[in-house]
């Protein structure tokens, strides 16, 4: 069993479920609703433990009962708590999410108003027994800080980022992980046609890193840092359901394939079959099962 520390957000997500998406100034009928915990991170650690490895997360809570509510489903799902920082100010991000049950799209409107874990927090965390470190690409500036320190410390701990928003500046962060795991969405926001594409311009100035990107219905890429590419079809459920998370089950399952030592084909069948099972499903629960 592995020890993963992963780094960034935990949410509240509030998700609709309706059974077509609205027309602006509409007025629907959801056929469900759902409150549950989300954030990137979050749900790669999720999956993570599922996949058998014991998980921590760092991120902030705000001490309201959305943070009670965020770090009891976390413990509840196995993940250790200790090294996160709890505030008394502020509170916990929300995500109003409309899930699109005929298509398993997801929109979502995001609130923040909670201050950023630090560098400094970090640095107070013990890292020795560490496998693995996973960075959420946010909070570009502290980021960029605890990817140093991490490296200047503690330079046999693999790290991987995740890169799924285009913000400003994350680009300076290429160059300071093992692993970066690429959206379709930020491929595309970059005007990149095929995530080959991108992965290929990255890898000329970050050849220290295996570079992955899904592309949603058509599976993922990866591209090695000896410069090896390697595809993998999606593999659908026999219906979409909620893609809520696909991308960040996606990420959990390539790390789970390094600590489980898999070569690059059966780690990305693996995330994809994953990332594949999730759309078909509603939440996380049950995602890993025996032989999965
Ligand atoms: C899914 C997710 C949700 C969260 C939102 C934050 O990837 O992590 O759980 O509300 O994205 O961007």
């Amino acid at each position: 069993m592995a020890q993963v520390l992963g780094i960034g957000n935990a949410t509240l997500d509030i998700i609709h479920a309706v059974d077509g998406y609205p027309q602006e100034n509409d007025e629907v009928r959801c056929i469900d609703r759902i409150i549950a915990r989300g954030g990137n991170v979050a749900n790669t650690l999720v999956v993570l433990s599922q996949l058998g490895h014991a998980c921590s997360w760092a991120g902030v809570l705000a001490e309201t009962a959305e943070g009670r509510f965020v770090r009891d489903d976390l413990e509840s799902n196995g993940i250790d708590t200790a090294a996160c920082r709890q505030l008394d100010t502020g509170s916990m991000p929300v995500s109003s999410i409309l899930l699109n049950t005929a298509s398993g799209s997801r929109t979502i409107v995001h609130y923040r108003d909670l201050p950023e874990y630090t560098c400094a927090d970090f640095e107070s965390l013990d890292l020795k027994s560490c496998d693995w470190l996973h960075f959420e690409g946010r909070n570009i500036e502290q980021l960029e800080l605890m990817l140093r320190w991490s490296r200047a410390q503690f330079p046999s701990i693999p790290r991987s980022l995740e890169i799924e928003k285009p913000r400003q500046g994350i680009e300076a962060l290429f160059g300071l992980a093992d692993v970066l795991l690429f959206s379709g969405h930020y491929a595309r926001h970059h005007g990149y046609d095929a995530p080959e594409d991108l992965l290929y311009s990255v890898h000329v100035s970050s050849r220290q890193a295996d570079l992955y990107c899904t592309w949603g219905e058509q599976g993922a890429v990866a591209l090695d840092r000896l410069g090896r590419a390697s595809s993998q079809p999606a593999i659908a459920p026999p219906r979409i359901i909620d893609t809520l998370g696909a991308g960040d089950t996606f990420n959990a399952a390539v790390i789970h394939g390094y600590l489980a030592d898999l070569d690059t084909a059966s780690l990305l069948r693996h995330a994809c079959m994953l990332a594949g099972k999730k759309c078909g499903q509603t939440g996380f629960a049950g995602l890993v099962q025996a032989g999965s």
